[in-house]
């Protein structure tokens, strides 16, 4: 199947005196080939194992137990190389810092990933150009970090993590640091990325405003997670507001 299916994922880390099981059997899937690809908001409290799952989805770190699949493939059967290898072409990662190198300009960070092979092509330098015009910076290619904006800044991370095409984007609170017009359009920004490249989007999100943008819901209840609908309450808080 084309998508992700993620199987009774579960996930123990050691504690001083005793496990702590964070993830405690998750299990959900999303079509990877719907027209428009899919998009899935993930909330829930500090600590309740958010970021596990995504670094787990991101190959970043692996389950206790349970499966993940990738259009079919459990990356955890590949080699280290061969992991290695499915998530640089697989998945793009935006963290909630934008973690830019402050000596590269718009352009070169954009094209970060394309230089562990060497030197970047003609058609990834095209791309990267693409992208920064995507995100509505293309009059600051050659600007530094230090020269942009806190969402200038992670809309150039959300550049950055599309520039191998990716199958998945991985957002762990993106809109964090942002203020709210910013986290609007950083928000807005990786909606419109996904849906124009027809990827799957996972956003973790304190932000119910944020997650209500989104096709889909999950919140995070003692190890597990529920798919939840929060379009009422949104709606509602509109009305009073
Ligand atoms: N490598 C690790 N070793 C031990 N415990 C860990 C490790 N990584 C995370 N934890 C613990 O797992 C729990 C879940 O952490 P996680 O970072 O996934 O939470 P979160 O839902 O993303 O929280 P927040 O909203 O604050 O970012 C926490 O109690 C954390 O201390
Ligand atoms: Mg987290």
């Amino acid at each position: 199947m084309s998508g992700l299916i993620v199987t009774d994922l579960k996930k123990t880390f050691s504690g001083q005196n005793q496990d702590l099981e964070i993830l405690k059997g998750i299990s959900f899937s999303m079509e990877g080939n719907e027209k428009g690809g899919s998009n899935i908001a993930v909330l829930g409290p500090s600590g309740s194992g958010k970021s596990t799952l995504l670094h787990i989805i991101g190959t970043l770190d692996c389950p206790t137990s349970g499966k993940l699949q990738l259009d079919g493939q459990d990356p955890f059967d590949l080699d280290e190389k061969g992991l290695a290898a499915f998530r640089n072409q697989n998945i793009g990662f935006v963290f909630q810092e934008h973690h830019l190198l402050p000596q590269l300009s718009v352009l070169e960070n954009v094209l970060l990933p394309t230089l562990a092979n060497g030197k970047s092509s003609a058609n990834e330098i095209d791309r990267a150009k693409y992208l920064i015009e995507r995100i509505g910076l293309a009059e600051r290619i050659r600007h530094r970090p230090a020269e942009l904006s806190g969402g200038e800044r992670q809309r150039v991370a959300i550049a950055r993590a599309m520039i191998f095409q990716p199958r998945i984007i991985l957002a762990d609170e993106p809109t964090g640091s942002l203020d709210q017009k910013n986290s609007d359009r950083v928000g807005e920004m990786l909606l419109e990325m996904q849906q124009a490249e027809k990827a799957m989007l996972i956003t973790v999100t304190h932000s119910v405003e944020l997650a209500n943008r989104f096709a889909r819901k999950l919140h995070f209840v003692d190890g597990l997670v529920t798919e939840s609908d929060l379009d009422g309450v949104d709606q509602q808080e509109r009305i009073e507001s």
